[in-house]
């Protein structure tokens, strides 16, 4: 992936993993757009790094999804480069009914919809620039982490989508890049960093992930996400019992 002179839109940059890729695509002399649902969260960053740009946006929503992508078009026009990285990850028991059938699918709604949703509001002016869809999924799309059921579940999905993606616009210059991150200490990883899983710092992610962006890779497995995605083929029912073993202790007594 070429990695200067860019115009890049990152989904839930304000914080965690978004943030660090927005911070260091900025160093290499990109421009950077990021987005987020709290206003206060933009904020703070617009101020700490005046050089960023920030749009409130949900990916949840189709109508806000629209409301960016105009506002992107007309004030972007040489957006190059889609960072799809907005995501939630909640625990579930799914030994009992859930109260709230809406919410059980919020999960599929951001990190799934909001990928495919916000990919195809800005598909027209990535092909016409020739541009870089970049998709961030997770080592969790070659093994599920019981506890995360859905979570996990929208990352296999977005593991699909981004290769039907990559096939699709082949002969539009577009490239289609998969970023799977192992687990990586932001707010999302607070729970499982506490329980005791291990997790690997943002600055070691970025320094990973450019390393492999440069070289040109598509698929970007950094740390124990590269070990996932051999052990699930050398041993798959093993590797899944390990995760539910570390990560029982996370499911919640309710739902
Ligand atoms: N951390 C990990 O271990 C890990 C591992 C593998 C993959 N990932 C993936 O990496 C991505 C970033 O995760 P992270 O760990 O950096 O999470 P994080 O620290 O919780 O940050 C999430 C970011 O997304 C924004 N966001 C959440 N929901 C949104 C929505 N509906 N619309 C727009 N923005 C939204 C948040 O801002 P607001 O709350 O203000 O909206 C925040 O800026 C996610 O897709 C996650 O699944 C993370």
């Amino acid at each position: 992936m070429k990695l200067t002179g860019r115009t890049i839109l990152i989904t839930g940059g304000s914080a965690g993993i978004g943030l660090a890729f927005a911070l260091k695509f900025l160093e290499l002399g990109n421009e950077v757009i990021v987005t987020g649902r709290r206003q206060a969260a933009l904020g703070q960053v617009k101020s700490k790094y005046p050089k960023l740009h920030t749009i409130q946006s949900d990916v949840a929503d189709p109508a806000q999804i629209a409301a960016l992508a105009a506002r992107v078009k007309s004030d972007f026009p040489k957006l190059d480069v889609l960072m799809n990285n907005a995501g939630i990850l909640l625990y579930k028991n799914l030994k009992s009914p859930a109260a709230d059938l809406t919410g059980l699918m919020a999960e599929m709604n951001v990190n799934v919809g909001g990928v495919i949703g916000t990919t195809s509001a800005l598909i027209d002016v990535l092909t016409g620039n020739k541009g870089t869809v970049i998709n961030v999924s997770s080592g969790l799309a070659f093994v599920p982490l019981p506890a995360a059921p859905i979570y996990s579940a929208t990352k296999a999905a977005i593991h699909s989508y981004t290769q039907s993606l990559r096939f699709q616009l082949e002969e539009t210059g577009v490239e289609v890049i998969e970023l799977m991150p192992p687990a990586v200490k932001t707010d999302m990883t607070t729970e499982l960093a506490e329980g005791g899983g291990s997790v690997i710092s943002t600055d070691e992610l970025v320094k990973q992930s450019f390393t492999l962006l440069k070289a040109g890779a598509l698929e970007i497995r950094p740390g124990q996400s590269k070990q996932l995605a051999f052990m699930r083929r050398l041993a798959p029912n093993f590797i899944n019992r390990q995760l539910w073993k570390a990560s029982k202790k996370l499911v919640p007594v309710s739902v």
